[in-house]
């Protein structure tokens, strides 16, 4: 059995629990503490800290995995749509790993969760193309073709009529202006669509925490692509930070 901590960080929550690698289950509770307002890297970091501390001495000597909502190029964060624009062009991985004494894998949070739908759930054994959103306080987007993850696709950031499409159709944009399942839907459709004629995926998943009510709006979505919910959930980026951390 491989073991090792994952930490998904997101604009609203910071998550962590100690991960069997070998089957993707979690060893231990699965803790979240709120981001803090602002998103900063000191108060994040404070955060990552304290929430180690809570999982207890079980993890340490863990190897440690990190995911974060931005593009992560060479242990840089390289963007910062919904924590802090001090995270433009931060050296993240080094502050992490100055901050907690140790070693880290640093990845963008959709990236981990496609790796784990593609090691342990809805893109397992898929042939071609398979694109995964979350759709949580931004939209983020993991492209897998052939089991291999191509790094930092940003489709969140795709314009749908003039508008970055996470500004409408994340779960935030729901949730904000009040959307009900159809209304919220109707978004997703034009969002999926365009999505399906620049790549002609050959599925799409759908994950972040509203994916366990898929059936409230999956179903009012018509498109030729067959689209299904995360088999992870939210777990997802938890999971493909440890199996991250295990593999490299
Ligand atoms: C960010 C992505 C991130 C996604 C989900 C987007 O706003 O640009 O890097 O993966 O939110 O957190």
């Amino acid at each position: 059995m491989a073991q090792a901590l994952g930490i998904d960080i997101g604009g609203t929550g910071i998550k962590g629990a100690i991960v069997d690698t070998t089957t993707g289950e979690l060893l231990s509770e699965r803790l979240k503490l709120p981001t803090p307002d602002g998103g900063e890297p000191d108060a994040i970091v404070q955060t990552v800290i304290e929430l180690i501390a809570q999982l207890g001495d079980g993890t340490k000597g863990l190897p440690v995995g990190v995911t974060f909502p931005a593009i992560v190029k060479n242990g840089r964060t390289m963007s910062a749509a919904n924590v802090s624009s001090k995270w433009i062009g931060l050296e993240a991985e080094k502050l992490f790993e100055n901050a907690l004494g140790r070693e880290i894998h640093f990845i963008n949070d959709a990236d981990a969760a496609g790796i784990a739908e593609a090691r342990y759930g809805a893109a397992k054994g898929v042939a071609g193309l398979v694109l995964l959103t979350t759709l949580g306080t931004g939209i983020g987007s993991a492209l897998i073709y052939n089991g291999v993850l191509i790094p930092n696709a940003e489709l969140g950031h795709i314009q749908i009529g003039g508008k970055d499409a996470e500004k409408r159709a994340s779960y935030a944009a729901k949730e904000r202006e009040h959307l009900s399942w159809k209304s919220w839907a109707d978004r997703l459709q034009k969002y999926y669509t365009h999505l399906e004629f620049l790549f002609s995926p050959d599925l799409f998943i759908v994950g972040g925490g509203v994916s366990k009510s898929y059936q409230e709006f999956l179903p009012l979505l018509k498109l030729n692509t067959p689209i299904v919910p995360a088999t992870l959930r939210n777990n997802a980026g938890i999971l493909g930070a440890a199996e991250l951390a295990v593999s490299k």
